[in-house]
């Protein structure tokens, strides 16, 4: 048995990360040909924070795997109460076959991990969204091939989660990541130096810049994300004014390549981080980017579930 947990990006290597989207493009072409849960065996899903994507394709992706989600609000479970992250995952490892979390500090799924026997995933921390960018690197690879050497932009808040799992992410799969972000917003350094760690690796670079035209320039991928995640509404940070520049509206994406795509994880401010135009525009896979979430989940557990039972 290999255990495995998905709490970052760079928890694969870049032939993993390959052999995970290969299994998503496979389900995607056929839902139900891998059944690793039959049983059914169970997963738990367990939300700290609002969700509607991540929700719906969890629950729905773990059915068709042949298994049973067992889904909970975690402020109605005893973890919102005074049990030990510790005690919580040596409890659920002795029912289900993994757990899915989406939660605060990373450092909660660090601890989690320390007792768990079963693979834990990161469904979203302040830190990183490692699911979301499996999801993002499949839409990239459908629309232009082989990933490595593309050129990919993230504009907005650089300090939060899709920021962070896009640098770590795409420099996995050996992509060009620059975050064009604002002054006091860059990525966290110790979440910069991995990347670049990673990058040396994959032979991908990784940028920050503070001009969003010089983010813009040449890109393939630009990407944006809210300028206020979870938990940040009240951080007392104008997190509007500096932001501004960065909105991915039409001027800017005229800077970049020809055949661009556009991402955002949504939900989407409209009217702030992207316009109406950019995201319903022609160049938006947005639409394709949130069902491949369900896809490239599937993937990812079926990938974990066999590690474990190697
Ligand atoms: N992109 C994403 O994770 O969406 P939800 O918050 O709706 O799950
Ligand atoms: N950065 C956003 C992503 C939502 C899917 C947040 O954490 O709220």
């Amino acid at each position: 048995m290999t255990l495995r947990h998905f709490l970052r990006d760079d928890d694969v290597t870049q032939a993993e990360q390959a052999e995970i989207l290969a299994i998503a493009a496979e389900l995607k072409k056929d839902p139900f040909a891998r059944r690793p849960l039959d049983g059914p065996r169970g997963v738990g899903v367990i939300f700290e924070k609002n969700s509607t994507r991540t929700r719906f394709s969890f629950e729905l992706g773990i059915a068709q795997l042949g298994g049973h989600a067992v889904v909970v609000d975690g402020r109605d479970t005893q973890l919102g109460r005074e049990e030990t992250l510790g005690d919580t995952g040596s409890v659920l490892s002795r029912y289900v076959d993994a757990i899915v979390w989406r939660t605060f500090e990373q450092s909660r799924l660090d601890e989690m991990v320390v007792t768990a026997t079963v693979p834990v995933v990161n469904a979203l921390s302040n830190e990183f969204h490692p699911c979301q960018v499996l999801a993002d690197l499949q839409t990239i690879s459908e629309r232009k091939g082989a990933l490595a050497g593309l050129n990919l932009t993230y504009f907005g808040d650089g300090a939060n989660n899709m920021a962070h799992s896009l640098l770590l992410g795409g420099v996995t799969a050996g992509m060009n990541v620059t975050v064009a972000a604002p002054a006091g917003f860059e990525p966290l350094p110790w979440i910069l130096d991995a990347a670049a760690k990673r990058a040396a690796e994959t032979g991908a670079t990784v940028s920050v810049t503070g001009d969003p035209v010089v983010g813009a320039t040449g890109a393939d991928v630009l990407v944006t994300d809210t300028w206020t995640s979870m938990g940040q509404e009240n951080d007392g940070l104008d997190r509007v004014g500096p932001f501004r520049p960065f909105q991915l509206n039409t001027a800017l994406l005229a800077n970049a390549a020809p055949e661009a795509i556009v991402l955002h994880c949504l939900p989407a401010h409209r009217g702030e981080e992207i316009t109406d135009e950019v995201l319903d525009g022609a160049h938006s896979v947005v639409w394709d980017e949130a069902e491949n979430r369900l896809h490239a989940q599937k993937a990812l557990l079926v990938w974990l579930l066999a590690k474990a039972a190697a």
